[in-house]
């Protein structure tokens, strides 16, 4: 039988894309990372659905490809920030998969999302208040999470290493 899959969940900014590679790599599954499948079938970028169908047509699409996704076993699947925000996503992916949060404070999140032009929800405005916020809003869907890692202080690989560890006991 195939295995239980790696499901990546956490805030924008985590590491969750960075550290999903290396783990698909070391486990040498195969790499879903959702946002990319988006992107793929709506042939544009996050960014551009968001203006010009809105959050509301995104999150169709993310929930369709998500369920689609998290029927298939033994991958490594990363999910957007805001995937886990949806009950019935979340029941998806437990389903099928081990779920793995990872978290870092508002102040590294925004140091790590500055710059970035690529995520609808965090343009304008005060960047550390908004990440703050939705921060806050969205922390009892990460919590309900079956592993925990805090990512402050550490690179992609370092966190990789100790989900690795602690995957040893759930896989
Ligand atoms: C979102 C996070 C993004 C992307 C979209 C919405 C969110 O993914 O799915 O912009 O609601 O937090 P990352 O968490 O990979 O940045």
């Amino acid at each position: 039988m195939e295995s239980r899959n790696v499901v990546l969940v956490g805030f924008m900014g985590t590491g969750k894309s960075s550290v999903g590679k290396i783990l698909a790599d070391r486990l040498k599954r195969p790499l879903t990372d959702i946002d990319r499948m988006i992107e793929e079938k709506e042939k544009r970028k996050i960014r551009e659905i968001f203006e010009k169908d809105g959050e509301a047509y995104f999150r169709l699409v993310e929930k369709e490809l998500l369920r689609a996704a998290a029927q298939k076993l033994g991958q490594v699947i990363t999910t957007g920030g805001g995937a886990v925000i949806d009950p019935e996503n979340r029941r998806a992916l437990k389903e099928t998969g081990v779920l793995v949060a990872l978290s870092a404070t508002p102040e590294t999140i925004y140091e790590r999302v500055k710059n970035s032009r690529q995520r609808p929800l965090l343009q304008g405005g005060d960047l550390l208040s908004e990440i703050r916020r939705l921060l806050e809003g969205r922390r009892p869907f990460y919590a309900e999470a079956d592993l925990f890692f805090d990512t402050d202080g550490k690179n992609a690989a370092q966190v990789a290493g100790l989900v690795l560890e602690a995957l040893k006991e759930k896989l």
